[in-house]
């Protein structure tokens, strides 16, 4: 089953048909709130608020390892997850809908994989961090609906909740990232670890600090606006995924 997880500006799932919601509970404490799940464009489909009912858990307090695994348990294959971002690249201004295919993790301290303790050591493979076809079916869903969006793009996790200083973004950018964003590590990996398909899908809301017009500063009441003109682009492409498998 089809599951998206929604980052900011997406805390319920519109058009979805809701037959049940469910509270799981897993050996890693409780997940960010009940799954809802109910019927989307014709297929059953699984929703997750990231941030919890009413935007309460902040992003280094998310439990990851509990959404996934509470996810999976409840039968969940495939993972589409929704976010917002800064934008480092100067094409990659406010409204760009982007599908990343890297990531660089600059968090800390947050739970980050299933295999620890009595569980024995693993090394998943990480290179290509989010599922190709999966990415794929985004892009051509995308293409259907008559929407550009950035095809390619490095993903900067970082810890928050704090947005960055421009010097931390220069440093980002001379890694090779793209978009700066805050809950995209460890989501993916533990997807990984746990053998789901998982990829991303984030609306640039802001250019990063000390970039266009974030220069002097980050304008975050403008951020909502951005959220809600371009979620309605997001949600047409997920439809169209959705329609279409
Ligand atoms: N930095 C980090 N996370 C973000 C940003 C940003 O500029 N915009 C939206 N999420």
């Amino acid at each position: 089953m089809l599951a998206i997880i929604g980052g900011s500006g997406l805390s319920g799932l519109p058009g979805l048909d809701v037959t049940r919601r469910e509270a799981v509970h897993t050996p890693y404490g409780a997940p960010s709130g009940p799954l809802t799940l109910g019927n989307f464009f014709g297929r059953s489909v699984m929703f997750l608020a990231r941030h919890g009912d009413g935007h309460r858990i902040a992003p280094h307090e998310v439990n990851y390892r509990a959404n996934l695994w509470a996810m999976r348990e409840r039968k969940a294959t495939t993972i589409v997850s929704v976010a917002s971002v800064g934008g480092i690249s100067s094409d990659l201004k406010p409204g760009t809908i982007v599908v990343p295919n890297q990531i660089i993790d600059y968090t800390w301290g947050r739970k980050s994989t299933y295999f620890e303790g009595d569980a024995p050591v693993t090394h998943v493979d990480f290179t290509e961090p989010y599922t190709p076809e999966l990415r794929a079916q985004l892009l051509a869903a995308a293409a259907d609906c008559g929407e550009t969006v950035r095809a390619r793009a490095v993903y900067a996790t970082t810890q928050g909740p704090r947005l960055e200083t421009a010097a931390e973004v220069d440093r980002l950018e001379r890694d090779g990232a793209d978009v700066v964003g805050m809950t995209g590590m460890p989501e993916a990996v533990l997807a990984r670890e746990l053998g789901l398909a998982y990829a991303a899908i984030a609306i640039v809301v802001n250019f990063a600090a000390g970039r266009g017009d974030s220069r002097d500063g980050i304008k975050v009441e403008r951020i909502d606006d951005v959220l809600h003109h371009s979620m309605t682009r997001v949600l047409h492409i997920i439809q169209t995924l959705v329609a279409s498998s």
